[in-house]
């Protein structure tokens, strides 16, 4: 590692706060224009997804996917910067060398500075996104850290209890089934905090909290790393466990403790489940493109 990225503040690595601090990772130069472009070029079409949106963020189904068409690099970041765009680069940890060793780096340091902390699961996207683009209420999967680049833009995150993230749908992200989305209803934003966020910025939020994000100016480019503890690892296997052995074998099995031996038994019980054949595991779901940019559509 060259130097520190990383401003972790005084703060434990508590998974049940909102964490913000400051970073140096705009300093290596991964994301000016002319990076952002080679990367376009190169980049496989069918990662590097391309999302529309309104200006109402309570009406979830206008968030959609499509397509950048034939446009060129250059093209594309202009209609970016010009339109109401948001493009998520997939698995750039994978795909991308100097951006997933910047990631490792990252994560060395935190697993360094912070006490107790192990990502031993990793992953991250690449986000690029219009100035007043909108990403609605959803949650992820693993855990983020959202390191914030260019541009400026408002996070807001949401309780994560029964009533703003049911059981079963966070068990369906978890499965794949439902593409991170939530049932949402606006009074929920009452109970959000608002988070801002400009470059050099970053913020974590609790696992699996529900979240949605308004670009506030400029066009912002973001580093959203995804990572799993041992815990957050157990935990995603309970949930997964949770689903496949009730569907399997009508059990009413919902308990998500993660500790302990009952837990642990039923993610040996659902491993070795999965291994008959025959048995179906949980279906995954994927949006389907529904506009292309060079249609104007
Ligand atoms: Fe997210």
């Amino acid at each position: 590692m060259d130097r520190p990225y990383v401003d972790w503040p005084a703060q434990s690595a508590s998974p049940d706060v909102v964490i913000r601090g400051r970073h140096r990772l705009a300093e290596t130069g991964l994301f000016d224009d002319e990076q952002l472009m080679a990367l376009f070029d190169r980049y496989d079409p069918e990662q590097l997804r391309v999302y529309r949106m309104g200006d109402d963020h309570h009406k979830l189904d206008e968030f959609q996917l499509g397509s950048r068409g034939e446009l060129t690099a250059g093209e594309l970041l202009e209609a970016v910067k010009a339109g109401r765009l948001w493009l998520n680069i997939l698995n750039i940890y994978d795909e991308h060398e100097g951006i997933g060793q910047l990631v490792d780096d990252v994560y060395d340091e935190l697993e360094q500075k912070v006490p107790g902390f192990r990502a031993v699961w990793r992953s991250a996207n690449l986000l690029v996104s219009s100035p007043r683009a909108k990403v609605y209420y959803h949650a992820d999967a693993p855990a983020n850290l959202l390191w914030h680049l260019r541009g400026d833009k408002r996070v807001w995150v949401y309780p994560r209890d029964e009533r703003f993230i049911p059981q079963t749908w966070l068990e369906k992200i978890y499965t794949r089934e439902s593409d991170d989305d939530l049932p949402y209803e606006p009074a929920f934003d009452a109970h959000a905090t608002a988070y801002d966020l400009a470059p050099g910025e970053f913020v974590g939020w609790p696992h699996n909290s529900p979240h949605r994000v308004d670009n506030l100016s400029g066009l912002n480019v973001s580093l959203t790393t995804e990572h799993y503890t041992p815990e957050g690892m157990r935990k995603r296997n309970t949930y997964v466990s949770n689903r496949h052995l009730r569907k399997w074998f009508g059990l009413p099995i919902r308990s998500t403790s993660i500790d302990g031996p009952v837990p642990l038994a039923k993610r040996l019980l659902f491993r070795l489940a999965r291994r008959v054949p025959g048995v179906p595991l949980a279906v995954e779901e994927h949006d389907l493109e529904k506009f292309s940019l060079e249609r104007h559509s």
